[in-house]
């Protein structure tokens, strides 16, 4: 599917222009990966598209939200709700343009970017994997809930221990795809996160079309026939 943020995946390492244009344009995406999936959190993706691309025209990059006027970020977030997630993503881009980089301020890992205010283990698994293209797993409700299906859990996917367990398995799988540990970064891992979300948020939803589904022959949920089934174990 189509979104103003997903672009092709930098590799600085084949990168054949200037270093310092590459390192440019790396931050440009992850900035961008960064403000979508905050937007994201809370808002369909139909509805972000517009703002996202409204906001990237006021703000193009992190050093220019940083400098940017709180009420008029507020104003730009207007109809997204949650305003706090906009005083934060303000917060976290004059964080790291006050503490790191020149050039690319974003941090590129899951560690790092946990420490910049506003930014949880979701939101540093997308910008770590789609932008920096490392192998780092995220899990958002809709993950948690393919995931537990193709396993079978019938977990609660909103409790503390399926979650810690759903995020274990989402990182070996992103691990795996990406070939680790002889392959350290590539365009995979953030394929791989988005196509587990978006098969979440089209297909494998609360009511499931399994008929479209291109991973329901492994998927243990599907074969017993239990689908909407999401806390108890078919007797
Ligand atoms: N939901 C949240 N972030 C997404 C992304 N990057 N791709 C698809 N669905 C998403």
């Amino acid at each position: 599917r189509e979104m103003p943020w997903r672009k092709k995946w930098i590799d600085l390492e084949a990168w054949e222009g200037d270093e310092e244009d590459g390192r440019k344009e790396l931050a440009t995406r992850a900035y961008e990966v960064w403000v979508s999936e905050i937007m994201l959190q809370q808002t369909r993706v139909s509805t972000v598209i517009s703002y996202f691309n409204n906001w990237i025209s006021k703000w193009p990059t992190v050093q220019d939200l940083a400098k940017a006027n709180h009420d008029e970020v507020l104003s730009a977030w207007k109809g997204l709700g949650y305003y706090s997630r906009a005083t934060r993503l303000h917060q976290g881009a004059q964080d790291v343009v006050k503490k790191r980089d020149k050039i690319c301020p974003v941090p590129g890992t899951a560690q790092e970017l946990k420490e910049v205010p506003g930014i949880g283990p979701y939101t540093a698994g997308a910008i770590s994997s789609i932008a920096f293209g490392e192998a780092e797993p995220l899990l958002d409700g809709n993950v948690a809930r393919v995931l537990s299906r193709q396993l079978g859990l019938y977990a609660d996917v909103k409790e503390k221990k399926p979650v810690d367990f759903l995020w274990k398995v989402a990182g070996r799988l992103v691990q795996q795809v990406s070939g680790y540990p002889e392959i350290r970064r590539s365009a995979v891992p953030g394929q791989w996160n988005q196509a587990l979300m978006e098969l979440g948020s089209t297909i494998c939803t609360p009511r499931p079309k399994c008929d479209e589904c291109p991973i329901r022959n492994t998927c243990r949920a599907f074969a017993e026939g239990q689908m909407l089934v999401e806390k108890k174990r078919p007797s």
